[in-house]
């Protein structure tokens, strides 16, 4: 009888140092959007706070690190929100610098990258009519560009 195969692999959550680079990441990248003028249209009514913990909450997972996430998933929390191609490239390009200024290494910032883009798909709308209420109260959520400029990344990974 042939052994078992030993599980050694070493998770992407553990390779690029676990909980505390997640936490000093999102807490430079929330500083980001809740400056930004056109992002931050889209936080009104949410603390960084909040955010930050279910976004470090989300990623750990996303990242092969400890389950414990358990708020909504990224189609169902996103659905009233119309996030255009450009909005999320310009978010994306937020989300770069912050990898950057945290120190992180370029193979991981790519690597983190591509697994925040895999959800770009379920976000971005082609038009505000794709967009729906998550209850009858809700508002669809669409702000312009204040300011017309936007942040870009070299390539969307
Ligand atoms: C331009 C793009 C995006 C915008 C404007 C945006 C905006 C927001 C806002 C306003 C919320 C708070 C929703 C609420 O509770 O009312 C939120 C929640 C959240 N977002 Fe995003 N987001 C974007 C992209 C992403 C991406 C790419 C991901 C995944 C990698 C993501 C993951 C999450 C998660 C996990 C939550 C918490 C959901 C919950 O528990 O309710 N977001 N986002």
């Amino acid at each position: 009888m042939s052994p078992e195969p030993i599980q050694n692999e070493i998770s992407f959550y553990d390779s690029v140092g676990g909980r505390r680079v997640i936490e000093r990441v999102h807490r430079i990248f929330y500083n980001r959007v809740y400056a930004d003028p056109w992002l931050k249209q889209f936080f009104g009514h949410i603390g960084q706070e909040i955010i930050e913990s279910q976004q470090n909450a989300f990623m750990t997972q996303a990242f092969g690190g400890p389950q414990l996430y358990c708020g909504a998933f990224p189609i169902p929390a996103h659905k009233h929100m119309y996030i255009t191609e450009e909005l999320f490239l310009h978010r994306h390009a937020l989300l770069k610098k912050a990898l950057e200024e945290a120190g992180v290494p370029k193979a991981y910032i790519d690597k983190w990258l591509m697994i925040d883009g895999s959800f770009r798909k379920g976000i971005v709308k082609l038009a505000k009519e794709n967009c729906q209420k998550r209850h009858l109260a809700d508002e669809i959520l669409d702000f312009r560009n204040p300011t017309g400029v936007t942040e870009r990344a070299e390539s969307r990974k």
